[in-house]
C-alpha cells in the first residue's frame, strides 16, 4: 500500500545519462539539491527549506519506487518506462536525453532482411520490448537479458544481434556494430505516483508547470 509523506515532496533521479540533465533542469526551475552528485555514493539529498527530498536509482528501478511511492515523482526514459511497465502517471515529456532504441549487429553480420536474423541470439537490457519488436515482426528470437555494456555481448559470441539505446552512435562505431532496424525513439518523462499527484496535487502540478514551461521554451502559468 502507498503512504504518503505529507511533508516532503519525494523526487527520485535515475543514475546514468539522464542523471546531469536532470538535476539541472530540475535546478532551473527552482528545485535545487545543492550536494546532489552522480559520483556520490549519498542516495538521498534532503533540501529542507524547501522541503524536497531527492532519491537517486538505478535507472531500470526508478518507476517501481515511484509506483510504490517510495518517490512521488521522478524523471525517466521513455525507454525504461516502456520495459518496465510500471502503473505510473506520465506527466510531461521533458525533451531531454532523446536517444533511439535499435537493433544492431556487427558489421560483418549484416544480413539484406530482418528475417534474416530468425532464430539468432539478441542480448539487451530491454528483453519485452525486443521480444514485442521481433514478435511483431513473426520472428523468433532467444533473448538474453543483461545489464549493460550489451555491445559487448556479439564481440565475445554470447549473442548475435542487441537491441539496445542509441544516443551518440559513439559506442557502435567503436564496437563495428551497424543498426538495421530502429524500434522506438525516446525521451525523458516527468512521471508521478498515482496517490502522491492527488494528495499533493498543488505542489506537484507547480513543478510540472516549472519544468513544462523549461522544457518547452514557452511560459505556463
Ligand atoms: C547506453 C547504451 C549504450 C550507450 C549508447 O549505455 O546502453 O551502450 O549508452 O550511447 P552512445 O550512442 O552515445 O554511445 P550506458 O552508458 O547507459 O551504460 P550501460 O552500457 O552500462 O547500460
Amino acid at each position: 500500500m502507498t503512504s504518503v509523506d505529507m511533508e516532503y515532496l519525494t523526487i527520485a533521479l535515475p543514475k546514468g545519462k539522464l542523471f546531469k540533465p536532470s538535476v539541472d533542469l530540475l535546478a532551473k526551475a527552482g528545485y535545487r539539491a545543492d550536494s546532489v552528485s552522480e559520483s556520490s555514493r549519498k542516495l538521498i539529498i534532503t533540501n529542507e527549506e524547501a522541503k524536497l527530498r531527492f532519491i537517486i536509482t538505478k535507472t531500470a528501478d526508478l518507476p517501481t519506487y515511484v509506483e510504490y511511492g517510495a518517490a512521488d515523482i521522478g524523471i525517466i526514459g521513455k525507454d525504461v518506462l516502456l520495459e518496465e511497465e510500471r502503473d505510473v502517471y506520465e506527466l510531461a515529456d521533458l525533451k531531454l536525453g532523446l536517444c533511439r532504441l535499435m537493433v544492431a549487429v556487427p558489421e560483418a553480420m549484416r544480413q539484406p532482411k530482418l528475417s534474416d536474423y530468425a532464430h539468432m541470439r539478441v542480448a539487451t537490457k530491454y528483453p519485452k520490448i525486443a521480444e514485442a519488436f521481433f514478435h511483431s515482426h513473426g520472428i523468433q528470437m532467444e533473448i538474453i537479458r543483461l545489464n549493460g555494456s550489451i555491445e559487448l555481448a556479439p564481440m565475445v559470441g554470447l549473442a548475435e544481434l542487441i537491441v539496445d539505446i542509441v544516443e551518440t552512435g559513439r559506442t557502435l562505431k567503436e564496437n563495428h556494430l551497424t543498426e538495421i532496424a530502429q524500434i522506438h525513439t525516446a525521451t525523458a518523462r516527468l512521471v508521478a505516483n498515482r496517490v502522491s499527484f492527488k494528495m499533493k496535487f498543488e505542489r506537484i502540478h507547480a513543478l510540472v508547470s516549472a519544468v513544462k514551461a523549461l522544457s518547452e521554451g514557452v511560459g505556463e502559468a
